[in-house]
């Protein structure tokens, strides 16, 4: 049984993202619409050739719009819950992408009171220091500062609040029940929560007084909130936004094992892990799929497609031929699981250290991001 769980609480199991794509009702990312982003962008993001980003609702739309002159803003999002690492990047890094390339503003908000009410051990001032700290991971990934601005929830609820209620007087109990699997149990604060992630969808478009396209780039767990906030935001006068949807980076334990996830230090790599630590954890935990010996993996190959360090690669290796062989190299035996895994401890280290050089810069940066009423 190849079982699966994805929403915005829980991503477990080996996830089936074709399956993903009928369940949840949105479009696969085909060739024409590749083509059709690529005349807009000269080339592709690897995350788009390969792939990593593989769906969407209404890009289509969002182009039409775009070619017709009417420019799109970029809204995505981090719920501060501690520290950040290197798979909460990827939905970033494409959305600076994007930046970059349409000249688009980008809202990204920080809810700092999510994982406060929906997790037991986490206090307000807890998520207050994640905030800081996961903003300096969003700053070194190079945003624009002048087309960038930083939502806090408890700190711009006076702007959020009142287009929150709007939200949520067009969300039943019953509703929020059946799309996050809620219960008489949950608090109440987690109930509403949805409300407020709706609103930097349309928040722009309340401060300029006209209705601006927005493109939600985002890691497809989060799907469920914006299935909901296309919905209301609709009633409510606004453009549903478009959404694009990435899979997940896999731990180092392996793909069955679901995203990458903080709670389990030895399967993640934390932006802020020196060389050695990388390197230890890489070669200690990353799932291999390479034969037992070497004799037999000289004989029979190693398998790429479960190989984690392989997976990374394809995420971290931006020259497709270069991962092709790669691929080809260990497919064949010619490249042992420790050469493997050594390529991509010198890829992720020269990544890190350039990023953590530019995460110490950020420190002084954090206000000129945040966005002033
Ligand atoms: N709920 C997201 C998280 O758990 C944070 C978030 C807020 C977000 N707004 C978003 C993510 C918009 C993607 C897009 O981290």
């Amino acid at each position: 049984m190849d079982k699966y769980i994805v929403n915005p609480w829980e991503v477990k199991g080996d996830i089936d993202y074709s399956k993903l794509i009928k369940e949840f009702g949105t479009e696969a990312i085909n060739e024409s619409l590749l083509k059709r982003i690529q005349k807009h962008t000269k080339e592709l993001h690897p995350f788009l050739r390969r792939k990593i980003f593989f769906s969407h609702r209404d890009l289509n739309w969002l182009l039409d719009e775009y070619e017709k002159g009417n420019k799109f803003f970029l809204y995505t999002g981090r719920a501060p819950s501690g520290p950040i690492h290197i798979g909460h990047l990827i939905p970033w890094m494409f959305t600076k992408w994007l930046q970059d390339k349409f000249g688009a503003e980008l809202w990204f908000q920080f809810p700092d009171e999510e994982k406060f009410l929906f997790k037991e051990n986490l206090t307000l001032e807890d998520t207050k220091r994640f905030t800081y700290d996961n903003m300096l991971d969003v700053i070194a990934l190079g945003f624009k500062v002048n087309k960038t601005k930083f939502l806090v929830d408890t700190v711009h609820a006076g702007v959020m609040y009142k287009e929150a209620v709007r939200v949520a007087k067009k969300i039943t109990f019953s509703t929020v029940k059946a799309s996050f699997g809620f219960d008489n149990q949950n608090n109440i604060g987690s109930i509403f929560y949805t409300a407020m992630q709706a609103v930097p969808a349309f928040l722009p478009s309340v401060l300029k007084k006209k209705n601006i396209p927005c493109l939600i780039p985002l890691g497809v767990d989060q799907d469920p909130h914006f299935r909901l906030t296309r919905d209301v935001i609709h009633k409510l006068g606004y453009y549903k936004p478009a959404i694009i949807h990435c899979r997940f980076l896999p731990g180092l334990g392996g793909m069955e094992k679901g995203k990458m996830s903080a709670s389990d230090a030895s399967t993640v790599i934390y932006t802020t892990d020196d060389e050695k630590t990388v390197r230890n954890k890489i070669m200690k935990y990353a799932f291999s799929g390479g034969q037992a010996t070497i004799e037999e993996h000289r004989k029979k190959g190693g398998n790429p497609d479960i190989d984690v360090s392989y997976q990374w690669l394809t995420f971290f290796e931006e020259n497709d031929k270069r991962l092709e062989e790669i691929y080809h190299s260990y497919k064949s035996g010619k490249l042992l699981t420790g050469e493997l895994k050594q390529i991509l401890v010198d890829k992720l280290n020269k990544f890190l250290k350039e990023h953590q050089k530019k995460r110490e810069k950020a420190k002084k940066e954090i206000d000129k991001f945040m966005f002033k009423v």
